[in-house]
């Protein structure tokens, strides 16, 4: 500390080029606030310590100071019985406060004049016989800190649950899902099973292997039981990171998914020629075990195709919402699409228009229209998910172990499109049906409507249209 101080002196004295008279001497207190000066700005306010004289008041002794040094009295320091606050001589300012002062001084006097006027203001300051000691008031940079004391997470061991800024983003405050509050009623989904309907799931997954639901799945491009992804292909992880954001266990493997006390089966379908009728099993194959069915996926995106469900899937689909979940019907969450680019638009897309299904597009965790992004009038809400590159971050969720190449580290930061948006909202979905099972198909669309918050920014292009994300509230 010594070295210190006395490299500030010299430091100073160089500077100012001027005598520092009781520069070694106790009332002098230019070290203690100087050491900070880089990141603050010059005022000419001073806090004085009075002596105690037994005829006058401190605050007479201060206001007499003020008058000696023709300086402008501001007030005492409240709290300090003989601190007050001097401030060089101010002509126009009737408000004596330290804002006024610094904004008079501010407009009046150049960096250069007030350090000169420093000096001199603190050489009269240590001569007058009635101050004990004076500290020169910097005006310092303090950022408000309120949103980095309210984040709510869990106490999750998963390397990467911190990461998952769309279950808590501390970085793009409320661009989240906002599930915490709804976790710690307990609600996680539990008795509620979702349906994965992409390529191939690994349930053997340590991330969720003890979410899988068996007796739900089906693997319909080899037709049997078991929807295991097909390794040599890198791109079939990607069933298995869609269930990641629904189904991903807290342990100390990855992250976690939005309804994680939820089960997951796997429908593996898209991994071979698609037919109708193949469509058609995955809608209704196990429809009073498979609450919700995830749909990551859909027609071409290329701005030219206008193609849905054929006769078998359009008919399987009514026949979920008749008959499945017992009668309150099958939850088929879709993706709206990644063809924005493409000029494609969600209305072209019988999946996404269908009556029947809850359609979901993507926005950033900045709240903006991603470039893949599809408009249309059948799009019940977004969720989040990856931006058009720049700082903004991809969805991180759970990723196969047994892939192809390098590609199997059981956890992706790099999950994308529409595709990754769609699951976010089948697992809130989840989350409704575990605390209200009766809940129609109609109720859950209502419910969406009802509690999703809107996006003001989601436009391209000159377009607006409104939408709306899905939070969920405690
Ligand atoms: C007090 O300071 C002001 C501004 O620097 C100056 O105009 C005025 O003449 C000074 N008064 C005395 C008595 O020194
Ligand atoms: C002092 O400040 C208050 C609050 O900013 C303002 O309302 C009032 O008019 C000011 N008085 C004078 C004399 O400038
Ligand atoms: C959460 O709910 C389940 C049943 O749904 C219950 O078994 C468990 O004890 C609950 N946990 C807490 C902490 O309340
Ligand atoms: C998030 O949820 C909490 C309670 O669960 C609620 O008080 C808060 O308003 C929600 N935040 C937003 C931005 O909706």
């Amino acid at each position: 500390m010594f070295t210190t101080f006395s490299m500030f002196a010299v430091f100073w004295g160089s500077i100012l080029c001027l005598p520092c008279p009781g520069w070694t001497q106790a009332r002098n207190i230019h070290s203690e606030n100087t050491q900070w000066d880089a990141e603050e700005k010059l005022s000419l306010i001073w806090t004085v310590h009075v002596k105690t004289n037994g005829k006058l008041s401190n605050t007479e002794t201060a206001k007499n100071i003020a008058q000696d040094l023709n300086m402008t009295f501001i007030g005492k320091v409240r709290g300090f019985d003989n601190h007050f606050t001097l401030t060089h001589f101010v002509r126009t300012v009737d408000n004596h406060t330290i804002k006024s002062a610094h904004a008079y001084h501010d407009c009046s006097y150049t960096n250069l004049e007030k350090s000169l006027l420093k000096a001199n203001v603190e050489n009269q300051l240590t001569a007058h016989a009635d101050i004990l000691w004076f500290s020169h008031e910097l005006i310092l940079s303090r950022n408000k800190r309120w949103f980095q004391v309210n984040f709510n997470f869990m106490d999750f061991t998963d390397p990467y649950y911190r990461q998952q800024w769309h279950l808590t983003n501390t970085m793009e405050i409320n661009m989240d899902i906002n599930v915490t509050a709804v976790w710690k009623h307990n609600i996680t989904g539990r008795g509620i099973t979702v349906a994965i309907v992409d390529d191939g799931v690994e349930h053997t997954n340590p991330d969720l292997a003890g979410n899988y639901n068996s007796a739900g799945s089906w693997d319909l491009n080899d037709d049997d039981p078991d929807p295991m992804p097909e390794f040599s292909n890198p791109s079939n992880h990607h069933g298995t990171r869609c269930a990641g954001e629904i189904s991903a266990i807290p342990n100390d493997v990855c992250g976690v998914g939005v309804a994680y006390g939820a089960k997951f089966s796997g429908m593996r379908l898209l991994d071979g020629p698609l037919t109708d009728s193949l469509e058609a099993q995955a809608f209704t194959e196990k429809i009073q075990i498979n609450d919700i069915y995830s749909c990551s996926w859909g027609p071409d995106d290329d701005g030219r195709t206008v193609d849905g469900p054929h006769t078998l899937a359009a008919a399987a689909m009514k026949k979920g919402i008749d008959f499945g979940r017992h009668g309150y019907g099958s939850i088929y969450v879709v993706a709206s699409g990644n063809g924005g680019h493409e000029g494609d638009n969600c209305n072209y897309d019988g999946y996404a228009n269908s009556l029947y299904t809850v359609t979901i597009g993507a926005v950033d965790e900045t709240g903006h229209m991603p470039y893949y992004a599809e408009e249309c009038a059948s799009m019940l809400a977004v969720t989040f998910s990856s931006a058009s590159g720049g700082s903004n971050r991809d969805i991180v969720t759970t990723d196969w172990t047994s892939g192809a190449a390098a590609d199997r580290t059981g956890c992706t930061l790099h999950h994308t499109g529409t595709s990754a948006a769609a699951p976010i909202a089948a697992g809130l979905v989840a989350l409704m049906l575990e605390v209200q099972p009766c809940l129609t198909w109609r109720d859950v669309q209502y419910i969406i409507i009802l509690t999703a918050l809107r996006v003001s920014h989601f436009s391209r292009g000159g377009t607006y249209s409104t939408s709306l994300y899905l939070q969920l509230s405690g």
